[in-house]
């Protein structure tokens, strides 16, 4: 049975929970991977919306198992809100719907504080980051220094590296940023806390997906972010500090690369980006207000205005050729009706040559000029269409131009934020 992986293939915000949701009736697992509650997933079912920034976005099928992988970094003071949240709408999470991976890193106070004072500190050049302490807490990981959630419910082991690594952080901030300290003792008691809540969760993703495996269950695992904030393949600086490629739905999980079978990339009709970095197709006139109000591009997680372009395939090939995509799934494409004409963009010009392939220095990429093919808009609305045959001729010219300048056939088009307003031409978990 396959395992199939579901990535962002622009800047994030592309409608992944959404599309997570809706492939999952037919999963057995759901699996997050990396990144932290710099995500979120929004996911509208019968007219309530939920945002999902840790907890896999599988979670309203009551009857599948949602791992949280050892290649997230997670904020127990966020997972219990969101598994409050879920309690108050009448949906039970328990160790039998939801695991949370031994090795996984936990997001400390000093993370945060980090993660806002630099920003600050850096000013006009700043990143844009959620302020989640996402950053500050994967250089711990990779520091040998990072405190794992094995580590927090051990209450020896966590108070020595807390004590050990606030002393640090203590003399950054104070020192180096200006900032104010943080309490050791507030922070073990609250963290004391957290522990307890989660420890009935807590166990090895690995070899819960292994025997899933053996039992040839249907396994999902959920991208958060978007191929261009990936940390070695994104636009560099200006990204996460995860890998969000399809690769690393191995690493984040403990299982190997043989045993995927799908990677779907989820595109939007558009592109948006939050936060800073390069961005060519970025529009700053009437057209980009409309795509921002009507697609209501406003950040899940922090509320911030999304920026918004036109839809760039030199970024969704970069994607393709990232992530080995067998399809894409189109989202928002309703957000384009009315708007006419619609441009795509097929190359970029950089000192008067065109190029088709994505340039990975900010300074190349700042200095590009899109090259688009214009097409023609459509006026009815689709969000009631349900097969392909439904949309207008020239939606249906679109996806098909999109299909031919990617190379990746489109098997799912959503026209709408709710479960039911999608268009599937194929289901992941079949053939
Ligand atoms: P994610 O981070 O990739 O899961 O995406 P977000 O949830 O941050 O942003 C996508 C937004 O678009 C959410 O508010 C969704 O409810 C909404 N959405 C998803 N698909 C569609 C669609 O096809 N049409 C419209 N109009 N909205 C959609
Ligand atoms: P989902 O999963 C859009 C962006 C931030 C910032 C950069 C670094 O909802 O698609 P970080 O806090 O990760 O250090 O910020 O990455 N970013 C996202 N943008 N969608 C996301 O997640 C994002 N997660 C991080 O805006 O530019
Ligand atoms: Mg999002």
């Amino acid at each position: 049975m396959p395992a199939v992986v579901v990535v962002g293939t622009q800047w994030g915000d592309e409608g992944k929970g959404k599309v997570v949701d809706l492939f999952s009736q037919d999963a057995d697992y759901i699996v997050r991977f990396q990144g932290g509650n710099n995500a979120g997933h929004t996911l509208v079912v019968n007219g309530k919306k939920y945002i999902f920034h840790l907890i896999p976005s599988g979670i309203l099928h009551q009857d599948k198992m949602c791992l949280i992988g050892n290649g997230v970094v997670l904020d127990p003071g966020v997972l219990i809100e969101e598994l409050d949240k879920l309690e108050n709408n009448g949906l039970k999470v328990t160790p039998q719907n939801l695991m949370i991976s031994e090795h996984l890193h936990v997001i400390m106070p000093y993370h945060k504080a980090l993660d806002v004072a630099r920003e600050e500190r850096k000013g006009k050049g700043k990143i844009g980051t959620t302020g989640r302490g996402i950053g500050p807490c994967y250089e711990d990981k990779v520091a040998r220094t990072g405190i794992r959630m094995n580590d927090l419910l051990d209450k020896e082991i966590f108070m020595s590296k807390l004590e050990k690594n606030l002393a640090e952080k203590n003399f950054i901030l104070t020192d180096f940023l200006n900032s104010e300290p943080l309490s050791s003792e507030k922070i073990y008691r609250a963290y004391e806390e957290y522990a307890e809540r989660l420890r009935p969760y807590v166990g090895s993703v690995s070899k819960e997906l292994s025997k899933a495996f053996n039992e040839n269950l249907n396994i999902l695992f959920e991208g958060a972010q978007g191929t261009h904030l990936d940390i070695d393949h994104g636009t560099y600086p200006y990204v996460t500090s995860s890998n969000v490629v399809a690769g690393n739905a191995c690493c984040g999980t403990g299982i190997g690369p043989t045993q995927i079978d799908k990677v779907i990339g989820i595109c939007k009709a558009y592109t948006t980006r939050v936060g800073g970095g390069p961005f060519v197709t970025e529009l700053h006139d009437e057209v980009g207000k409309h795509i921002q109000q009507s697609g209501g591009e406003y950040g899940s997680t922090t509320g911030r205005p999304r920026r918004c372009g036109w839809l760039d395939t030199v970024v969704v090939n970069n994607a393709v050729r990232l992530n080995g995509l067998s399809w894409l799934a189109m989202t928002k494409l309703d957000v384009l009706t009315g708007v006419e004409p619609i441009k795509i963009c097929v190359a970029y010009k950089y000192n008067g040559t065109e190029m088709k392939d994505f340039p990975l220095q900010v300074k190349v990429l700042e200095k590009c000029e899109p090259v688009y093919e214009t097409l023609e808009g459509w006026k009815e609305p689709i969000t009631d269409a349900r097969s392909f045959s439904d949309l207008p001729e020239n939606a249906k010219k679109y996806v098909r131009r999109v299909e031919e300048l990617t190379g990746v056939p489109v098997k799912l088009i959503s026209v709408g934020p709710e479960r039911e307003q999608t268009i599937l031409l194929e289901n992941p978990f079949s053939g």
